[in-house]
């Protein structure tokens, strides 16, 4: 089965073609970065009126270099939510034209799971059950995950989320946007160890998450000593993140028992807690599964896959609709089923 995937959620257009038998045969990114860059984050009606000018450019280019045509698929898998309504409605509407114009399934994908399922896009593949870290721009998440669609939430962000609370971050320091990247970067000429940043919620007897704090420490750290400890307050400000993101997610595979951590979202690019989180497994006997870098951030090749996945599991169409706000623990194994 050949599955088309659109990824409109946001500030990147992800187009990618899945084939249930091949893999990943092509992908396609663009991201709007530069354009939001100006304004210091996404402006959602820029950001839709983009994905409607990239998304049929991303298509064709995708389909070209796998060598074949539109119609060669057998469904289109989009992100349904949650996301950036008139942005996800871009994906939705492209998804049902072309499903409407094939005679295929338009098939509506959680973003998240997407998120969650792309570490199964490398080698070697994650295997059932495991514990999900889900660091984005928007969610915190720890999830025990027992099969596509079987999702328990174990632990959330009260507040900001990791993304967001780097994204700040960066603000503060006079970085760009998007701050996860800058920030660890500058964070490499820092000293994490010289200023101590809070560890919100370390102790707090669950899996949930707090950043909203940790932002207003680094703004009275920023004022008290000035642009010229910006990297030493960086690198204490990840090095924070760090050191809860990895305590929480150790705890939930001590709760649940389980052995297998899979990371999944933008701030899973982040090196320094890559580099944490394999310490931590060598040292405690668990696995911890990564996507793919390129797969890290939002794409398309995770929702052709997640798309695919759901169409086996008789998944057939989502009809019109967007979910702006969406929660991940309320997905059915299956969603919808036409007879
Ligand atoms: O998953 P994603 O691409 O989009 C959402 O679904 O939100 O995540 C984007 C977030 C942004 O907040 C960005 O600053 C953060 O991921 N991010 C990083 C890094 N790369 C992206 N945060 C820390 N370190 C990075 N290297
Ligand atoms: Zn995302």
């Amino acid at each position: 089965m050949l599955v088309l995937g659109l990824e409109t959620s946001c500030d990147e257009t992800g187009v990618a073609l899945y084939d249930t038998d091949r893999g990943l045969l092509a992908q396609a990114l663009h991201s709007q970065v530069a354009m939001h860059a100006e304004y210091g984050g996404v402006v959602p009606e820029l950001a839709s009126r983009d994905h409607v000018r990239r998304a049929p450019r991303l298509i064709r280019r995708v389909l070209t270099e796998a060598g074949l045509t539109l119609e060669d698929l057998d469904a289109v898998a989009y992100t349904q939510g949650p996301g950036l309504a008139g942005a996800l409605l871009v994906g939705a509407g492209l998804a049902s034209g072309l499903a409407f114009a094939l005679a295929i399934p338009a098939i509506p994908v959680h973003h998240l799971e997407g998120h969650l399922l792309s570490p199964m896009l490398s080698v070697p593949q994650p295997d059932f059950p495991f514990v999900a870290l889900l660091v984005s721009g928007g969610h915190t998440q720890l999830m025990r995950v027992d099969g596509v669609g079987r999702y328990t939430l174990l632990g959330e962000t009260l507040d900001d989320a990791a993304g967001e609370a780097f994204d700040k971050t960066a603000q503060l320091l006079g970085l760009g946007y998007p701050g996860g990247p800058a920030v660890a970067q500058l964070a490499t000429h820092g000293d994490p160890y010289k200023h101590r940043l809070p560890r919100p919620m370390l102790a707090s007897g669950n899996l949930d998450f707090s950043f909203a704090g940790l932002k207003t420490a680094v703004l009275t750290l920023y004022n008290r000593l000035g642009p010229d400890s910006a990297a030493d307050i960086a690198a204490a400000f990840q090095l924070a993140v760090v050191d809860v993101l990895t305590e929480k997610a150790l705890a939930a595979l001590k709760t649940t028992g389980l052995r297998r951590l899979v990371v999944a979202g933008g701030v899973g690019a982040n090196q320094a807690l890559r580099t944490r989180l394999t310490v931590e497994a060598q040292r405690h006997g668990f696995t911890v599964f990564y996507p793919p870098l390129s797969l890290c951030t939002d794409n398309g090749a995770m929702i052709a896959y997640a798309g695919a996945l759901r169409l086996a599991q008789g998944v057939t169409d989502g009809g019109f609709s967007v979910r702006p706000r969406w929660e991940l623990d309320a997905l059915a194994p299956i969603t919808m089923k036409v007879a």
